[in-house]
């Protein structure tokens, strides 16, 4: 039987397709958005514009873009960034020395570094913490807690958190609560439905899906934190390139076909690799066997194509399947139309302490896969083939 997650409302593939996009807004009556490339706009007289002076400040082509993507999340206001770190650090900006971020404990690699490494230096305290353990979240709070931030499902744990749970725990602390939501997109997955105040994406994944833009987007329907953030976009200068908008915009036109291919093709190869021998476990939350799972079909409208499992073997095993793979690409990032296969030990979640580590479960033997639109049956055969050369070492 399929899972049966949350019945999608009618209309995201129309947003996909117009919002933003109004002709109108360009005197040539362009069906496609326009690149604009000029960096500056004429003023009518000093301070008389069309809306906008400067491209930092504001672009035409980003600015269809960012209305597209906050329509798709159900928001009032959306702003893009140029990676979706630059959109983490953004967020980020908006603390002071002496504050203190709740973080979720299993979360982009990259995400963690900026936390431990570079915003730590500047005065900003955080705490790690496990987002399915409701009590041990709450009790991280702390008088300065300005700020909860947690991927959902987590990465690369595949953990799924109850957005709704944590933001009554936040509202109750008035403490902005912030999702990453790369995993699942705005088609799966909406956390300001859920009670969120921001919603925040590496657009660099699903949302573009092509693998070829580096980008990041903050989605809210707060106009204070949307000014707050509105003024650091400027201020900070991470912003991205028109060019760049223009493809992103391209890319959310297919999103929801994207998805749900993704979603079909991901629970087809989870369900092989569940019945392989050579497979200890695999954590994909449409399966009935994880641990979130009943919490998943309640809170999301399906799921994507990237989820992990544990190889039986260790590190030799696990090299060998990644280096056999054909049709799967060994390589980091996730979301494009291309299957890949990575070792977060190794690749995406090196920079995590080893202790760390260790304490979540990623080891020698986890395996990420982001699984793309190629035929099923060709990904299928392609692991089959991997994990018999894996399992005759
Ligand atoms: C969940 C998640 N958030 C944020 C990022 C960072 O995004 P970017 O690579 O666009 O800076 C990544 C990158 O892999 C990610 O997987």
């Amino acid at each position: 039987m399929e899972p049966q997650f949350k019945k999608q409302p009618k209309g995201f593939a129309t947003k996909a397709i117009h919002a933003g996009q109004n002709p109108l807004q360009w005197k040539s009556m362009s069906i496609v958005p326009q690149i604009s490339l000029s960096t500056t706009f004429k003023q009518h007289g000093p301070g008389e514009h069309e809306g906008f002076e400067y491209s930092r400040s504001g672009n035409p082509t980003r600015n269809v873009l960012e209305k597209c993507l906050a329509a798709l999340d159900g928001a009032k206001y959306g702003l893009t960034f140029s990676s979706g770190l630059g959109t983490s650090m953004t967020l980020f900006s908006m603390l002071s020395a002496g504050d203190h971020i709740v973080v979720g404990d299993d979360v982009y690699g990259g995400t963690a570094r900026l936390i431990r490494q570079v915003i730590s230096r500047l005065g900003i305290e955080y705490s790690f913490v496990d987002p399915t353990d409701l009590m041990a979240f709450e009790a991280a709070f702390k008088s300065n807690t300005k700020l909860v931030w947690i991927e959902t499902p987590t990465n690369p744990l595949i953990k799924v958190a109850d957005i709704e749970a944590i933001s009554k725990i936040s509202q109750k602390r008035q403490v902005i609560f912030a999702v990453d939501n790369t995993f699942l997109t705005s088609y799966f997955q909406r956390p300001l439905e859920l009670g969120a105040d921001l919603v925040c994406y590496s657009l660099t994944k699903y949302m573009n899906g092509h693998s070829d833009v580096v980008m990041g987007c903050i989605a809210t329907n707060s106009e204070e934190l949307y000014n707050k953030l509105k003024f650091l976009q400027n201020a900070t200068g991470i912003v991205p390139s028109p060019f760049d908008c223009y493809q992103v915009n391209r890319g959310l036109k297919t999103l929801a076909l994207r998805m749900e291919q993704h979603q079909k093709n991901g629970i087809a190869i989870a369900k092989f690799l569940e019945k392989h021998p050579f497979v200890e476990k695999v954590i994909h939350p449409a399966l009935p066997s994880h641990p979130q799972h009943q919490l998943a079909l309640k809170q999301t409208y399906g799921y994507s194509g990237v989820f992990s499992f544990y190889l039986k073997g260790g590190l030799e095993n696990s090299k060998v399947f990644l280096q056999s793979i054909k049709v799967f690409t060994l390589a980091e990032s996730l979301g494009g139309y291309e299957s890949l296969a990575e070792i977060p030990l190794i690749m995406t979640h090196a920079s995590v302490p080893e202790e760390e580590r260790k304490k979540l479960g990623i080891n020698e033997s986890l395996i990420r896969l982001s699984v793309g639109l190629e035929d099923v049956d060709d990904l299928i055969e392609d692991l089959e083939n991997a994990l018999k050369k894996a399992s005759a070492l």
